[in-house]
């Protein structure tokens, strides 16, 4: 099984595993770990407004020496600049800190009031050709389909929290029948113990020689998610990678899906006080 690519809903293909950088908020520490990340094999960079990394990043994609067209770059738009205009706006900011002429991949953060008019901008962008596609992050199935009531312009993907212990089954399900590509954020559970030292996985990972991690980013691979581990560590960045040179048994599937405990770590789109706490952290000029 090669499993090397994914592809959108727009036609276009995707790397089947990127790279995080949430928290990655320090030059010194983002731009040698998106380094590394691009020198070890990653084409899927993944930031966001939020970030605050958007000048680093971008610092280390065109240092790289690749091709533009050789790797893809995700950004997203914070919440307090929902709303079509203000999303423009936004774009513009993120746009001139990469210092890119384009970016392959737009995201709507998170599902709060003003995500419709917000989308109406990142249609906009798209046709305009300053991003290649649009999609969503943390929108469960009635906000995908309030979108799809008010739009044609399926998002190609939906980033939302999912691990072994938090598998989305029913949204994951309800996104493979529209044909929307499930991004896992905090795909190794935000390297949680409890996952990590998990039995299950351990005695799976040394029956192919291989670490838990990988094992979890071998899952997500299998079930057609694309995984974005984030990695301060060079031997994790390197490690996380490593991925395409085994196969979990059905068997071994079935035992990690029997982990799913439905708790989130993170964030709850629905939860209003969650929500709030989201609008009132503006991103600083
Ligand atoms: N759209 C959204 O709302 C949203 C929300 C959260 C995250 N994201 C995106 O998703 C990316 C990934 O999620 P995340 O950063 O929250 O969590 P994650 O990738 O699941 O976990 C990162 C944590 O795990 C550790 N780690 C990495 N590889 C490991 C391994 N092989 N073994 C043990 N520990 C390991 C890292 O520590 P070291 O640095 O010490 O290795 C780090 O503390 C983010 O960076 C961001 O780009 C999006």
């Amino acid at each position: 099984m090669s499993l090397k690519t994914f592809t959108l809903n727009n036609g276009q293909t995707i790397a089947s595993l990127g790279f995080g950088t949430w928290e990655l908020d320090k030059e010194e520490i983002c731009v040698p770990a998106v380094t590394q990340a691009l020198q070890t094999g990653y084409r899927v960079i993944d930031t966001a407004a939020r970030y605050m990394n958007e000048a680093f990043v971008g610092k280390a994609l065109t240092e790289s020496g690749l091709k533009r067209e050789d790797y893809h770059l995700t950004t997203k738009v914070w919440v307090t600049d929902f709303g079509y205009e203000q999303t423009l706006r936004a774009f513009d900011k993120s746009l001139k800190k990469l210092g890119l002429d384009y970016v392959d991949l737009y995201l709507l953060h998170w599902p709060v009031e003003g995500f419709r008019e917000s989308w109406k901008a990142l249609e906009k962008l798209q046709d305009e050709g300053l991003t290649k596609a649009i999609g969503v992050c943390n929108f469960e199935i009635d906000h995908l389909q309030a979108l799809a009531a008010s739009s044609n312009n399926k998002p190609v993907l939906n980033q939302v929290e999912t691990h072994p212990l938090f598998q989305q089954r029913a949204l994951l399900n309800y996104m493979n029948e529209q044909d929307i590509l499930l991004e896992a954020w905090s795909p190794l559970g935000r390297g949680d113990a409890t996952l990590l030292t998990n039995p299950v996985l351990q005695e799976i990972a040394s029956a192919h020689g291989k670490d838990v991690g990988q094992v979890i980013l071998r899952w997500h691979l299998q079930r057609g998610s694309l995984a974005i581990p984030r990695s301060s560590k060079p031997s994790r960045v390197a490690s996380n990678f490593q991925i395409y040179d085994f196969e979990l048994s059905d068997d071994q599937m079935a035992a990690i899906n029997a982990l799913d405990t439905n708790q989130r770590s993170a964030g709850d789109p629905k939860d209003p006080e969650w929500i709030a706490k989201l609008m009132s952290m503006p991103i600083p000029d």
